[in-house]
């Protein structure tokens, strides 16, 4: 076989299970693609448990037990949230369908952090009636609201206020974060997290626990999330000395980067733990402050790389002298990133040895859009033809999550496959759900 032909697994970016049989189709936890598809179906996401539960596992490591939080909204489904918090992960949920999701997923509320900058009063009484652990709040109104909403309860709310450290994390536009003009937190350089202070210290209803500020997502530079601990452990030792005032918790947010691509960095997460840890540790003595504890959210760093979709291919056209189009049964319904941020997957023929040298070819959806391109110069052989599979890399943060119904396409299956078992952990959906909402004019 050519060597750009079997690109794809073992080695990442694929899963740590993802491998091929001795027919050279892709397995994932010792189950064959091609079964998969013939059980389930395409497109489906496919999550290699193994690699789920040892990202887990690497940050409780690095980052000490009780301090990871998996940020739900890289994807929010039962079973994923299950997983997690088997592993001793808390749950971060960004809305009243992600808390909805956590609890019926059985995370205790109390291992629970509530996001979002625009959180309605239901979803903050939601929060205080289920006794959600954290509650992060964005904005003055929001401090306001959730007062109340804790008095009448004759509960008090605990309240850590996201801050705009002022970082900028070099990464897309769409998802930075820490700089000072963000849709996000209060804006320290500004005043506005000294003003957020003093109104919340105003406020019986709320208990100030700490401070939280997220630099951005697929960070790979690590001295983002260094300096982001530094900035707040300094105003951590501020607000002390102006207000004689210990708050514990320091949530660095989330936003660690993964390989999307053979050869793309990834940061090392026992060596991120150790060096958060210490500049922690090092700046909190510098200032005599008793040592915060540490949170962190990674999202997209637990679960992206642990899946992969498979889908099969319907056409393939020929333009001679211009590109190859390989058209698959999904698409940008299925996974908006290349289309929403020029995110560039792996991709992989996955049902058979592949015949033939790798040609880069356009791997587009069945959408009616132009710009419905999974991946651009994907490197599939020069057989590929209608009904092949085909594998798309680290597709497990951000795509079902921000999946879309657009042109009335049903969302895809997921499995997770772990030791040779298959279990489906959301169906597909049908028509019959599409319809389901529309309300027909008599
Ligand atoms: C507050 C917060 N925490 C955590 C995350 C997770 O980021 P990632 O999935 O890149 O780790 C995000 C992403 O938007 C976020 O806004």
């Amino acid at each position: 076989m050519d060597a750009d032909v079997v690109a794809g697994p073992p080695g990442p970016p694929w899963s740590r299970t993802a491998a091929r049989d001795d027919r050279g189709v892709v397995t994932v936890g010792g189950v064959a693609v091609d079964a998969l598809a013939g059980a389930h179906g395409t497109p489906l996401l496919v999550v290699d448990g193994d690699d789920l539960r040892a990202r887990c596992r690497a940050f409780v490591a690095a980052f000490g037990p009780d301090a990871v939080v998996y940020a739900s909204k890289a994807w929010c489904t039962t079973a994923v949230l299950q997983v997690v918090a088997a592993e001793g992960l808390l749950v971060d949920v960004a809305s009243g369908g992600e808390l909805a999701t956590a609890l019926a997923a059985g995370v205790d509320p109390a291992r629970l952090v509530l996001h979002g900058n625009a959180k309605s009063a239901a979803e903050l009484d939601r929060a205080l009636e289920v006794g959600v652990g954290r509650i992060v709040v964005d904005a003055v109104e929001e401090l306001d609201l959730l007062d109340g909403l804790a008095r009448a309860r004759g509960v008090r709310a605990p309240v850590l206020l996201r801050i705009t450290p002022g970082i900028d994390a070099h990464t897309h536009a769409y998802v930075r974060t820490g700089h000072d003009d963000a849709k996000f937190g209060f804006t320290l350089s500004l005043g506005l997290a000294d003003a957020a202070l003093a109104r919340a210290l105003d406020l019986d209803g709320l208990e100030l626990r700490g401070v939280h500020a997220h630099v951005g997502s697929q960070v790979v530079d690590p001295d983002a999330f260094v300096a982001n601990a530094e900035v707040l452990v300094d105003l951590l030792a501020r607000w002390r000395a102006e207000h004689d005032l210990e708050l514990d918790d320091l949530d660095l947010g989330g936003g660690m980067g993964v390989a999307y691509a053979a050869g793309d960095p990834e940061p090392d997460v026992a060596a991120l733990g150790a060096a958060v840890r210490a500049a922690v540790a090092d700046r909190a003595a510098a200032h005599g402050l008793p040592l915060p504890r540490v949170l962190v959210e990674p999202g997209r760093a637990i679960v992206g790389p642990s899946a992969l979709t498979l889908y099969r291919t319907v056409a393939v056209k020929d333009l001679p002298g211009l590109s190859r189009w390989v058209a698959v049964d999904g698409g940008m319904g299925d996974n908006i990133r290349p289309a929403l941020y020029g995110a560039a997957h792996a991709v992989t023929l996955a049902g058979r040895a592949p015949v033939g040298p790798a040609g880069p070819v356009m791997l587009v959806g069945k959408h009616c859009e132009s710009g419905d391109v999974l991946a651009t110069g994907a490197p599939l052989p020069g057989d590929v033809a209608a009904g092949d599979l085909v594998a798309v890399a680290t597709t497990g943060a951000y795509t079902e999550s921000m999946a879309s119904n657009y042109n009335r396409l049903p969302r895809p299956a997921a499995v997770l496959v772990e030791d040779g078992t298959v279990r489906p952990i959301l169906r597909r959906e049908t028509e019959e759900d599409l319809l389901r909402r529309d309300v027909p004019l008599p």
